[in-house]
């Protein structure tokens, strides 16, 4: 008998190591790695100067508290704000992330409401849970916290309609993850903008999924062109040792003042000193260039099954963060079967959307490899 909860869906091979793009099960089965932990190890597995990071770390001290000075943590926050204004608070998870977003928009706007769309993924807390628009997801936990909305995405009028002075925030990811890989249109995310600054409500960015470098900049919401007052990071920011962080506009920071909010682990000094090195490789412009070409490239090559094969709805994505949409989840089911036996990891978003995050630091070599994989797959399907 297990003793854990059976709340995950496991597969049955436990990954015991792994290397760059690669993992490896207890049979020493070598697996291509396009999961990357769901869009955490951005640069793969044991990536000599991460290792180096947490070794020199864990040889010094590895939690201290937020009773004291953090120079690691500056060193990040200034790391993330990257020249802009932001300031950062740090905390262990992007549900944790979106509950301080969510607590910092009442609190700084003193308004109710927060808007977000129809099928995102902000996390299981309670305050993240009732931001999901996923109501399959909420069941049975009921009742939510009060003053949540959901409308649909990529639709400006009826955000219009109830932009009004209760809202405090919109909250939403430039590309929906959990949802089925739903990029933005920039128009839309543009007038969003507009329409809540003209309201003086507070535009959330959720980068949780779609940040440090996964769609070919820093974050997402970068190629919109637009200046969000509250990013929520989390995931990829220290390539697996947890970690989270809410980047506010400095105007902001007083609203976050001395005991209103704050968690034991947030900011632990393991996480900043891998979470530093994970923005110092990754927040370079070639190496950001590197992954849009190497995302150009793949939805490319992916983009041809949709003439070949019926059961390919469509092809979309940013960077390396595509989704490939199936004529059902049976179809998604057997693709995920057919590449495990063609020894490569990928994972669902949604009922019908192959999902695939292979690491950033992926070669054209391993890369070309995966897509001729991903394409065998998928054309067997009876
Ligand atoms: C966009 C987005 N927001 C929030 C979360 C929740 O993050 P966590 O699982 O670290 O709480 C996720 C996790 O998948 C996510 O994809």
């Amino acid at each position: 008998m297990s003793h854990l909860f059976p709340n995950y869906v496991r597969d049955e091979i436990e990954l015991v190591s792994g290397k760059g793009c690669y993992v490896y099960d207890q049979q020493g089965n070598q697996y291509l790695d396009f999961v990357s932990g769901i869009a955490v190890n951005n640069l793969g597995h044991q990536h000599p100067k991460v290792v180096n990071a947490l070794n020199q770390q864990a040889a010094k001290i590895w939690h201290s508290s937020n009773l004291y000075t953090n120079s690691l943590q500056e060193n990040v926050a200034k790391k993330l704000a990257a020249g802009k204004d932001y300031v950062t608070f740090f905390c262990n998870s992007g549900a944790e992330a979106n509950e301080a977003a969510i607590k910092m928009a009442r609190k700084a706007t003193g308004r109710e409401k927060i808007i977000s769309f129809e099928q995102s993924f902000h996390g299981r807390t309670y305050g993240a849970l009732s931001a999901t628009g996923q109501p399959q997801l909420q069941q049975g936990f009921l009742p939510i916290v009060e003053g949540f909305e959901y409308l649909p995405y990529n639709q400006i009028e009826p955000l219009k309609e109830k932009l009004d002075a209760s809202v405090a925030a919109v909250i939403l990811e430039v590309v929906q993850g959990e949802g089925g890989i739903i990029p933005a249109e920039k128009e839309w995310l543009k007038s969003v903008e507009h329409h809540c600054r003209a309201n003086g409500s507070l535009l959330i960015i959720d980068e949780i999924q779609t940040g440090i470098g996964r769609t070919g900049d820093l974050f997402a919401f970068e190629s919109y062109a637009i200046d969000p007052d509250i990013v929520t990071v989390a995931k990829a920011l220290a390539n697996g040792i947890p970690v989270g962080a809410m980047l506010g506009k400095k105007k902001l920071a007083e609203v976050f003042g001395p005991g209103s909010h704050g968690t034991t682990f947030g900011g632990n000094n393991l996480a900043m000193s891998v979470a530093a090195t994970v923005l110092e490789e990754i927040n370079q412009e070639d190496f950001l260039a590197a992954v849009k070409s190497k995302g150009d490239y793949l939805i490319n090559e992916l983009n041809s099954l949709i003439d070949k094969s019926e059961k390919v709805l469509a092809v979309r994505g940013k960077g390396l963060m595509i989704g490939i949409e199936l004529d059902s989840a049976d179809s998604l089911k057997q693709v995920l079967n057919n590449l495990k036996t063609n020894n490569i990891l990928a994972l669902k978003a949604g009922a019908t959307v192959l999902r695939l995050l292979p690491p950033l630091i992926i070669d054209q070599q391993t890369l070309a490899e995966g897509a001729k994989k991903i394409k065998e797959s998928i054309l067997i399907l009876k």
